[in-house]
C-alpha cells in the first residue's frame, strides 16, 4: 500500500476548498493516515522544493506557500501516488482536464507562480522524503 504526501496549498485553504478536495480523495477510496493544518516555514519549503531551487518560479513559489496555512495529509491506498496525481490533473490549471481538482477548481490568475490548489508526491521516493519532512517521526 502506498502513502502520498498531499498538500492543500494556501489558495485552496483560503478559498474554502479543503472539504471538496478531501471529499474527492475519500470518494476515490483512499484513506487519510494523517491530516493537519500547518503553516509552512522557509526551511521546510527549502527541503520540500529542493529540486526546484534556482528555477525562475522558485522564489514566488516559496512566497506563495508562506502566504497562509496549508493542509498537510498523508493519503493511503494501493497506487495512491499516481492515483492522486491523476485526481489533481496537470500542473497548469488552464491545461488541467475538467474532472480533475485543478481542472474543475483552479485557474490562472496571471501571477508569477501557478496557484494550483494541491501538491501530491510524484514517486515512491518523493513520497518517503516528503512525508519525512512534513511528518517527522
Ligand atoms: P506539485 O504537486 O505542487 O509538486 O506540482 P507538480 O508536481 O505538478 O509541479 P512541479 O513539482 O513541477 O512544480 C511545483 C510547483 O511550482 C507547481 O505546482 C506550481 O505551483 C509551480 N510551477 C511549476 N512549474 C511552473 C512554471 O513553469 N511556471 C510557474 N509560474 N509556476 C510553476
Ligand atoms: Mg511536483
Amino acid at each position: 500500500t502506498q502513502q502520498s504526501l498531499v498538500l492543500v496549498k494556501p489558495d485552496g485553504v483560503k478559498r474554502g476548498l479543503t472539504g471538496e478536495i478531501v471529499r474527492r480523495i475519500e470518494a476515490k477510496g483512499y484513506t487519510l493516515a494523517r491530516l493537519e493544518l500547518r503553516t509552512a516555514t522557509r526551511d521546510l519549503l527549502a527541503q520540500h522544493y529542493a529540486e526546484h531551487e534556482g528555477k525562475p518560479f522558485y522564489e514566488p513559489l516559496v512566497e506563495f506557500m508562506l502566504s497562509g496555512p496549508v493542509v498537510a495529509m498523508v493519503v493511503e491506498g494501493h497506487q495512491c501516488i499516481p492515483g492522486f496525481r491523476s485526481l489533481a490533473g496537470a500542473t497548469d490549471p488552464t491545461a488541467a482536464a475538467p474532472g480533475t481538482i485543478r481542472g474543475d477548481l483552479g485557474r490562472d490568475w496571471g501571477l508569477a507562480v501557478q496557484q494550483n490548489l494541491v501538491h501530491g508526491s510524484d514517486s515512491e521516493e518523493s513520497a518517503a522524503r516528503e512525508i519525512g519532512i512534513w511528518f517527522p517521526a
